[in-house]
């Protein structure tokens, strides 16, 4: 009806956008809610290698096609040149233009392209390489924009074989114990910076404990932490040194008030144990006949008394907990 009226055709609005996000952060605003609507969030640990994926949907064999990722810009900064592959030439084989920040860093799945597979890796994260990522074709029918988020992270984790001052995993002892409570110490040596030492129980919730008390020599600290329990459950003690984002923790089950048949964890064991002793005593039971029967046909056997034997397993009465395998009756026409 009015489309004749429109000041621009789709494909040259479409042209438009391309032009405005490739040189620069005036649609910054767009794409955010993209990948916001899309939740695409990819999270690395610094130091590791990530795949950023992109793919057309076809399918398409883009051997000979454009693709190019771009780290979208922060409001005001200059947006990042990532990867840009022009049929078979790209980044790491001539075509100039790479983003400092990223030479030497990024490749693409060369087998991949002919299913339309645009995905790149980057390797050794930086946490400066945390931010959005545009992945476009260009030069397609219909040009294609996708937006993923990459967040590099300093994750907390045990670092105790990296720096010297890392504190070692801690050591857990029972102080002292009654049938309601028990008291637990948690103690870390050697520790450098002060780390922070708490309690948790088995969900991981922090307890609330005594004081710790801190002592320093020759530079770094060592900690101890008190803490009253009064349930079976399963206690960690978490040692954390925030400025090197190291980790590390010691567990105990501690069981209070505990009597033999008291719960039924004890009446389970208790009747697995009973049954494992009547089960024991009729295996004596057999075995025990099993050799009495033996001796006897060898006995009768050096008789040469064959029909003793016959009429013996033929006569052979069946005992409340006799033989139900029938070993009984096989050993004896073995031997
Ligand atoms: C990337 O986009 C998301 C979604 O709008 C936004 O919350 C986030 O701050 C952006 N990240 C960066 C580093 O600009
Ligand atoms: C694209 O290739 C990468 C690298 O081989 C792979 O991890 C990813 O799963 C592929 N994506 C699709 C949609 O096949
Ligand atoms: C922990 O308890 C023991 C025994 O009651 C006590 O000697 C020690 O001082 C306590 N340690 C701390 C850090 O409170």
């Amino acid at each position: 009806m009015f489309g004749s009226k429109l000041p621009f055709t789709p494909l040259e609005l479409l042209s438009f956008f391309y032009l405005l996000t490739s040189t620069g952060t005036i649609l910054g605003h767009e794409v955010r809610k993209v990948v916001e609507d899309g939740s695409d969030v990819i999270k690395v640990e610094q130091d590791s290698d990530v795949i950023l994926p992109c793919s057309l949907s076809n399918q398409q064999d883009i051997t000979a096609a454009v693709f190019d990722w771009k780290k979208v810009a922060p409001r005001g900064q200059r947006q990042e040149e990532v990867f840009f592959y022009d049929s078979g030439i790209h980044y790491n084989n001539g075509r100039t233009g790479q983003s400092q920040q990223f030479r030497g860093r990024v490749s693409y799945f060369e087998d991949e392209l002919k299913h339309g597979n645009a995905s790149i890796i980057i390797t050794n994260t930086k946490m400066a390489d945390s931010g959005n990522y545009s992945c476009a074709f260009p030069l397609l029918q219909t040009p294609q924009t996708f937006y993923i988020e990459l967040v590099v992270e300093f994750f907390f984790k045990d670092r105790s074989g990296g720096s010297s001052g890392a504190a070692p995993e801690p050591f857990i002892r029972t102080l002292d114990a009654s049938e309601d409570w028990s008291l637990l110490q948690c103690e870390v040596r050697g520790a450098s910076p002060l780390p922070a030492v708490e309690w948790q129980d088995g969900g991981g919730n922090r307890l609330p404990a005594e004081e710790p008390q801190v002592s320093q020599r020759g530079g770094s600290y060592d900690i101890t932490l008190n803490i009253t329990v009064k349930k079976t459950e399963r206690y960690r003690c978490v040692v954390e040194q925030e400025d090197i984002k190291h980790r590390v923790a010691a567990e105990t089950f501690v069981h209070i008030g505990e009597t033999v048949c008291g719960d039924w964890i004890g009446w389970l064991a208790g009747f697995v144990l009973g049954g494992s002793v009547v089960l024991a005593v009729l295996a004596l039971r057999v075995l025990m006949k099993r050799i009495i029967i033996r001796r006897k046909l060898s006995r009768r056997r050096q008789r040469n008394d064959l029909e003793y034997m016959e009429k013996y397993l033929d006569d052979k009465p069946t005992s409340s907990c006799g033989d139900p395998s029938g070993w009984l009756r096989e050993s004896a026409d073995e031997s």
